[in-house]
């Protein structure tokens, strides 16, 4: 099998960074006078996490958790554990966590529902990307800068093997391209 060839860029780098600007406006308005805390799923949302933080009006705090995700004894999809926790507690603080993207929604899911175990004030969620079309389980995503189409794609942090993180845009991925 040949390797995945790049097919069609879906999003560049000006329509990322205006879209974000956007929902970093939106977010700035809504948390107006309060402190926001930050908190990114390694390792694919580090790259929008500091491009929205870049362009958020509020006093922030960044912190990170590390995820595995993998199938059950019996092959089913969506098991989710904490691999590497949050530095700091984020009791009585306004908690946005941020994803890359939200595509079954387990993972989301998982992670909002132990959040909120820990007691913030607020909690709500903003994704990179959203793909609604192959979601299993509901999961209310407050932000998002775009929806996307049911094919895998990389870049802005989304990789494939753990490559194609650094590209500026955002594109699918032909994976059975030439095979
Ligand atoms: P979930 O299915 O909503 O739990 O998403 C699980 C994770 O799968 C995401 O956080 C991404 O890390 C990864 N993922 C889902 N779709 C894609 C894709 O198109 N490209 C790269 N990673 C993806
Ligand atoms: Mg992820």
């Amino acid at each position: 099998m040949s390797d995945p060839v790049i097919e069609r860029i879906l999003f560049n780098e000006q329509q990322i960074e205006q879209r974000i600007r956007d929902v970093a406006a939106e977010i700035s308005k809504k948390y107006t006078g309060r402190e926001l805390k930050l908190i990114g799923v390694l390792k694919g949302s580090i790259f929008f996490l500091t491009a929205l933080a870049s362009e958020l009006k509020l006093p922030l705090k960044i912190d990170f958790l590390g995820i595995s995700s993998f199938a059950n004894k019996r092959g089913a999809p969506g098991m989710v554990r904490i691999e590497k926790d949050l530095d700091d507690s984020v009791e009585g603080e306004d908690v946005l966590l941020v994803e890359d993207i939200v595509d079954t929604g387990f993972t989301a899911r998982y992670l909002l529902q132990n959040l909120a175990g820990r007691g913030p004030r607020s909690l709500a969620l903003c994704t990179l990307l959203d793909r609604t079309s192959r979601r299993i389980v509901q999961v209310p995503v407050e932000y998002r800068c775009f929806e996307i189409p049911d094919r895998f794609v990389v870049g802005f942090g989304l990789d494939y093997k753990q490559l194609y993180r650094n590209l500026k845009y955002i594109a699918v991925l032909n994976l059975e391209s030439g095979s």
